[in-house]
């Protein structure tokens, strides 16, 4: 079968691989859509923890169920289903396992042909999604979901950030705050992305490449109860700048700065939450699939390409235009 397969750092090709065979628990989809994630970037620069190749790379994906392996219930034939995106979670909704991995290396990813995964990691298609949508939503919208629901403790009237509104997991995150009824407030280098982000329920945003974006946003929204971050500030008490006491930080990624620091003082006395989260659990994914089936969500697409083109959509993740995400069309 053909596959995207990180050979080394820095290089991806589209070659044949040995299509997978399902073992015990297992079933073999054929994947009909993948999406990108900026994990992918990290994993070719060889910046991930655990470099394994050759990799087929991909963690989003969904499609239909084509061959079962030994006790898997006949039911699952045919059926079309988004793939849960790790693997190993655990018992336990607080945290992960340290056995916890997300798809697509070390493990074999969902941008080839077919994929061998247990039924435990799959969750059925809602009629209402397209392929391209299905493919959209596992990690973006499961860190979102997390973040925003366990962690930031999200409800109706929350005034919310969401930083860096370019990306998968901001515009998932927007999607959700908004029906849960939060007001929400973006930061974007794009004056059209902030613009894009009002046009669909957005409040207002401010361009994080200004120095004084802290105090604008201040000025702009009065206070900021949750944030859902995707790159704190280099200097987190700017945040104290525009923070609601008993504010919550919601950190799922470092693409601003690796490092930041804090005064602890203000910290407490204010009693700020500084949390970090990474993904979600199977539980959380199904729940998710839930709620945006009862609001209708669709997940926001930037653009699509071809399985032959491939490559292409790397080149398009690396420029950073895209607003939403990034699919790859593998029928
Ligand atoms: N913890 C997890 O489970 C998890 C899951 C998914 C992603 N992540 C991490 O989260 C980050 C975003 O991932 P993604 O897949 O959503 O990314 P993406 O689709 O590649 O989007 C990246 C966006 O980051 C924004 N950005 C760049 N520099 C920024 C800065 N200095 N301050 C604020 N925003 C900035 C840009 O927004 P504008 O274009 O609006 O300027 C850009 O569109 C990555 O670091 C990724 O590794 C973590």
């Amino acid at each position: 079968m053909k596959a995207i397969l990180l050979t080394e750092a820095m290089n991806i090709e589209i070659t044949d691989v040995t299509k997978p065979t399902a073992g015990e628990g297992e079933v073999i989809v054929k994947i009909a859509a993948s999406s990108l994630n900026h994990r992918e970037l990290w994993i070719q620069k060889g910046l991930y923890p655990g470099m394994k190749v050759p990799c087929i790379l991909g963690a989003d994906g969904a499609g239909t169920i084509v061959e079962l392996g030994n006790n898997v219930n006949p039911t699952w034939k045919d059926k079309e289903v988004i793939i849960y995106p790790a693997y190993d979670w655990g018992t336990n909704e607080h945290a992960p396992s340290r056995q916890f991995r997300v798809l697509g290396m070390p493990d074999p990813g969902t941008m080839a042909e077919y994929i061998a995964v247990p039924t435990t990691n799959l969750v059925e298609k809602p009629k209402y999604l397209k392929w391209q949508e299905a493919a959209a939503i596992p990690v973006a919208g499961l860190t979102a979901w997390r973040a925003l629901n366990r962690h930031g403790r999200i409800q109706k009237g929350d005034k919310v950030l969401i930083t860096g509104i370019g990306g998968g997991v901001a515009q998932a995150g927007l999607a959700l705050a908004l029906a849960f009824g939060a007001t929400v407030y973006v930061t974007s280098s794009s004056a059209e992305k902030i613009e894009y982000a009002k046009s669909i329920g957005a409040i207002g945003g401010v361009n994080y490449k200004d120095e004084d974006w802290h105090s604008q946003l201040k000025e702009l929204s009065g206070g900021i109860d949750i944030v859902l971050d995707s790159s704190p500030s280099p200097v987190l008490d700017n945040y104290f700048r525009f923070m609601n006491y008993g504010g919550r930080i919601v950190t799922y990624g470092s693409t601003g700065a690796p490092k930041t620091t804090i005064s602890i003082s203000k910290f407490f006395l204010r009693h700020i939450q500084f949390i970090g989260t990474a993904m979600g659990s199977p539980l959380e994914f199904m729940a998710l699939l839930q709620f945006m089936e009862k609001h209708n969500i669709q997940p926001l697409i930037d653009s699509q390409f071809s399985f032959k083109d491939g490559e292409k959509a790397f080149d398009a993740l690396r420029t950073g235009n895209q607003i939403g995400k990034i699919v790859i069309n593998h029928i």
